[in-house]
């Protein structure tokens, strides 16, 4: 068996061409590529079924993939499986830690499990207990940890092996927004500390506020990949729905730089630049003899930013029903 490489300069993670069918016959990946740079702190967004859990479970050597390559920095998840799985730290989605064992057991007992030296372990717990402010409940029934400190709990057992790319699988799904908060300090601290980290979230504000890059996939394929930077440039766009007094005119009135459609016969929509004046668009409704009952902003700009990049996408569709 050769030994495998970790380079210092290859990406945290390479996916080519990554592709997944399930036994059912779902295509759940259709070939994905994709690079996440050693240091990055990178999100991987999408909506429900998108195949993020997936991709994340093959890189996590827990999902057998139908075809494409996977190397963790460097090291080549097919030919050097255990190499390549000790550089990572996997953090699921549902908590699966024994409730009735002791966080600093628990996490001892992980470390242990991947070969660390009970000594060795017991100064990782009590470092990484610290930083997940656990600390004091070291040796509390597990069970008895609030929603955020068990999700703090697995980030502290996924940091025991000191792995360099964290992997988490929407750690805040569910959680409150103060929970939340803190989770992305603690994140970004171990960011900072120099640990590659890749997340899976449905927010974008949760990207927005942690990280640099992204790739939003949607029906198994990248829609979109790049700086959080470039794509927020993207979003300067509003949108809005205003429900109509009676019938709608045949005819739309065209307003400049914006885009106006029937949504049914009492609902227009419109997307507009941000910087636009909405009173333009009152006085162009206006004229047009419609009047305007009440108006809301459009979804969440996640799910609007689907729409654009996918077109066809569930979230397309319903819109259009
Ligand atoms: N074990 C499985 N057997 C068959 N189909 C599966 C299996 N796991 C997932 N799928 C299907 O593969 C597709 C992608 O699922 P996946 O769980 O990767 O999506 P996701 O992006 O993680 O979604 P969510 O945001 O809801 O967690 C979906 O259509 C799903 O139904
Ligand atoms: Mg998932």
């Amino acid at each position: 068996m050769t030994q495998a490489v970790v380079s210092a300069n290859a990406p945290a993670l390479a996916i080519s061409d990554l592709r997944k069918v399930y036994d059912n016959g779902v295509q759940a990946l259709k070939g994905v590529s994709l690079e996440v740079a050693p240091g990055d702190f990178f999100a991987l967004l999408g909506p429900n079924g998108a195949g993020k859990s997936t991709l994340i479970g093959i890189v996590s050597s827990l999902v057998n993939k139908s075809a494409g390559e996977v190397e963790v920095f460097g090291v080549n998840l097919s030919r050097h499986r255990d190499d390549a799985l000790r550089l990572i730290g996997l953090v699921p989605q549902e908590i699966n830690f024994n409730m009735f064992e002791k966080p600093l057991d628990i996490l001892v007992n992980y470390a242990g499990f991947y070969g660390v030296p009970r000594a060795e372990a017991l100064v990782r717990a009590e470092e990484e207990l610290k930083r997940a402010q656990l600390w004091d409940k070291a040796q509390m029934m597990s069970r008895t940890l609030s929603g955020g400190m068990k999700r703090r709990l697995m980030i502290a057992r996924a940091m025991m092996t000191r792995p360099r790319l964290l992997i988490l699988d929407e750690p805040t799904a569910g959680v409150d927004i103060e929970i939340r908060r803190g989770m992305w300090k603690t994140l970004k601290d171990i960011n900072a500390a120099g640990t590659t980290i890749i997340l899976t979230t449905h927010y974008l504000e949760e990207a927005e506020s942690l990280c640099r890059n992204l790739a939003i996939i949607d029906h198994g394929i990248i829609v979109e990949q790049g700086p959080m930077r470039s794509l927020l440039a993207k979003l300067d766009v509003e949108g809005f729905l205003f429900d109509i007094d009676g019938d709608l005119p045949a005819q739309l009135p065209g307003i400049e730089g914006a885009v106006l459609l029937a949504q049914d016969s009492h609902t227009l929509d419109l997307d507009m630049p941000r910087a636009m004046d909405l009173n333009r668009v009152f006085d162009a409704l206006n004229q047009a003899g419609i009047r305007v009952r009440s108006m809301r902003t459009k979804s969440n700009r996640l799910e609007e930013l689907f729409v654009r990049m996918t077109g066809n996408s569930d979230a397309s569709k319903e819109q259009a029903a």
